[in-house]
């Protein structure tokens, strides 16, 4: 593999469709790709720098020592994943003697699509590139999912598989199990409750529930475990009315766990009433999006019924391409 001065990867946003919190405890979960994409930009360096710009969170010309990278300074959280990326890439294959990364997105760091996973993998993908390593997909996962845990502590890696796979993704915890699911576009309409949820948040308040509820949280686990099962079952059938009494069931399960919002509740029972087989929030909850598995003659209602109850619709296309090198 020959070195590239500059190379541009693209990597999917990403949306869950059953699964959330309980694949943090060793359980399944799937995971689509979007069509709406995060661009990283990789170019090297001689002089013993990185900078970074990502001017969609308003930063320009961000400059460190490589050298310095390890040390414990305040980073500011727009670049965190992006240094610790480059930081591991450095560790893993060493030689690197500098590098410009520059990011940006097709979509709002506010839909909770996993632009912080998306970044991961573009920069580690890109460097493999322009620094001439040949890394497998899973390498590619491994050192990723590293960086994920660095950084914020928490977290399944799920929407890692989905910024490098693409397509839709059966995923256990940690990359234990990642087989894509051989199915095509999912009719869903995505709805914005203008709410931007931290994930970490509300993965620690579901710790904190199950330290006092063990026994039960582990059996709520086990049921949505149960949804995801069978989820995998009625995807691959395409039995939608099925799918959408899933996506009700994990919604109720997620409600039990404390993630749900009133803004999430509303827009889920809004598309309900308007024709939607069913629906569920998307990710850790406290906001963010919801997902409303809607039949085409139904579509149009369901979206204005998003609209009408406060949320905001987001035009998207499941099962999109993984992580890839732009011409
Ligand atoms: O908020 P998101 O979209 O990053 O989704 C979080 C999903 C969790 O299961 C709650 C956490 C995880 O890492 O799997």
């Amino acid at each position: 593999m020959g070195l590239k001065e500059r190379v541009e990867v693209s990597s999917p946003g990403k949306l869950m469709l059953f699964g959330e919190h309980a694949v943090v405890y060793d359980q399944p979960c799937i995971v689509t790709a979007v069509n709406q994409r995060l661009m990283v930009t990789v170019e090297a360096r001689e002089d013993g720098k990185l900078v970074v710009n990502a001017p969609d969170v308003g930063l320009e010309g961000y400059t460190r020592n490589l050298a310095d990278m390890g040390k414990k300074e305040k980073v500011p959280k727009a670049v965190k994943f992006v240094e610790t990326a480059v930081s591991n890439y450095i560790e893993a294959y060493p030689g690197v003697k500098g590098v410009n990364i520059s990011t940006r997105s097709q979509f709002s760091s506010k839909f909770g699509f996993g632009s912080s996973s998306a970044v991961t993998v573009g920069v580690v993908k890109g460097m493999a590139e322009v620094f001439g390593k040949n890394i497998s997909d899973r390498e590619l996962f491994d050192l990723s999912y590293k960086t994920v845990l660095n950084v914020q502590g928490v977290g399944s890696g799920f929407d890692l598989a989905a910024a490098i796979w693409g397509g839709t993704v059966y995923f256990v915890t940690g990359g234990k199990e990642i087989s894509p699911m051989d199915i095509g576009e999912l009719p869903l309409v995505v709805g914005y409750t203008g709410i931007k949820a931290d994930t970490s948040t509300f993965v620690r308040q579901v710790a904190e529930l199950r330290e006092e509820y063990t026994d039960m949280v582990d059996s709520i686990f086990n049921l949505i475990s149960d949804v995801v099962e069978e989820g995998k079952v009625v995807l691959e059938q395409g039995s939608q009315r099925k799918i959408g009494e899933l996506m009700d069931i994990n919604q109720g399960l997620l409600n039990s766990l404390g993630v749900s919002t009133p803004e999430i509740e509303n827009l889920v029972f809004a598309v309900r009433q308007s024709g939607a087989h069913g629906a569920k929030l998307s990710g850790a909850g406290g906001g963010d999006c919801m997902i409303a598995y809607t039949p085409a003659f139904a579509r149009r209602k369901v979206e204005e019924a998003i609209k009408y109850a406060g949320g905001v619709v987001i035009d998207v296309k499941t099962g999109a391409e993984g992580v890839r090198v732009e011409p």
